[in-house]
């Protein structure tokens, strides 16, 4: 499929989307949501695809939040139908089969924090900025902001950033427990590719039953967590490459993993 306003490479097994209006510091406007549900589900039915990174083109943002021009003209039924669509593109990446880094090249406002937030973690480059400044739009967080933040830094940092709509450093996102790890900003995508390529050499069926297990799991008590790794430890098991990879160890040598789903 062709996009107009993201960007999708494969190599490598590695996917790359890139939110691409730079002049609107990547602003995500519902084209732009509507192109990355698309581009999840082309990675998705892609075998060879093993790992996704999200990123925005130029060297400024990120995403800079939810378009403001879209939202400035909705209604609030129009604006109901903008959060929720939005929510699905996010569950979608939240739960696609495969892993997702961000890669926050700049700014991650609003929407940008969010979708950075639904991705399995967060690098960022040492420019990056994140935040919730909805409120000094006289908004709030639509695309799960004021849920995922929560849960991903604690009630006490969201409640702080959702209601200032004050800025943090990447490095004081990295302290919250945001973002993973911090770089340069002309090493940010290597290091990315490094990390998404180290993913991408594991067993598919091990990388996906990980995701869900932790996603689905930390929704639920310890007891049902822990119950439904059980399922999928077994359905881990039932893959060629768990077999290759307890084999692999006994016979010394490296395992071969070939991604059978
Ligand atoms: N939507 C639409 N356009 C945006 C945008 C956004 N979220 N953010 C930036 N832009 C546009 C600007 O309007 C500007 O366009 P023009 O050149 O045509 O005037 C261009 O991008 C460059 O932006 P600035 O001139 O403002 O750049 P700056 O360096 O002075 O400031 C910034 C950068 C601090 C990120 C500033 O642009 C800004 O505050 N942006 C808005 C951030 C924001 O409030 N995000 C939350 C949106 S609401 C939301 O996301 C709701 C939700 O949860 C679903």
């Amino acid at each position: 499929m062709a996009y107009d306003l993201i960007l999708l490479e494969i190599e490598e097994g590695i996917a790359t989307i890139s939110v691409n209006r730079p002049k609107a510091l990547n602003a995500l406007n519902p084209q732009v949501m509507e192109e990355i549900g698309a581009a999840l589900k082309e990675i998705s039915r892609n075998p060879e695809v093993r790992v996704a990174i999200l990123t925005g083109t130029g060297d400024k943002a990120f995403v800079a939040g939810a378009d403001i021009g879209t939202m400035a003209k909705q209604t609030a039924l129009e604006s109901k139908r903008f959060s929720a669509a939005g929510q699905e593109v996010l569950f979608a990446m939240e739960n696609a089969e495969i892993p997702i880094i961000a890669a926050v090249n700049g700014f991650a406002l609003g929407g940008g924090t969010e979708i950075a937030m639904s991705c399995d973690f967060i690098y960022a480059s040492e420019n990056a900025k994140f935040g919730q400044p909805e409120i000094n739009l006289g908004i709030i967080p639509g695309f799960g902001g004021t849920q995922r933040l929560a849960r991903l830094v604690g009630k006490g940092w969201a409640r702080e950033l959702c209601l200032t709509g004050a800025m943090i450093s990447a490095q004081e996102a990295k302290e919250i427990g945001l973002v993973n790890k911090v770089f340069p900003q002309d090493k940010l995508m290597e290091e990315t590719r490094k990390t998404a390529r180290l993913i991408a050499s594991k067993g598919r069926a091990a990388l996906r039953a990980i995701k869900h297990t932790i996603n689905r799991g930390y929704d639920v008590d310890l007891r049902n967590g822990c119950a439904m790794e059980v399922d999928a430890f077994a359905i881990a098991f039932t893959s060629s490459d768990a077999q290759e990879g307890l084999t692999a160890f006994l016979e010394k040598r490296k395992p071969e993993f070939k991604g059978e789903i």
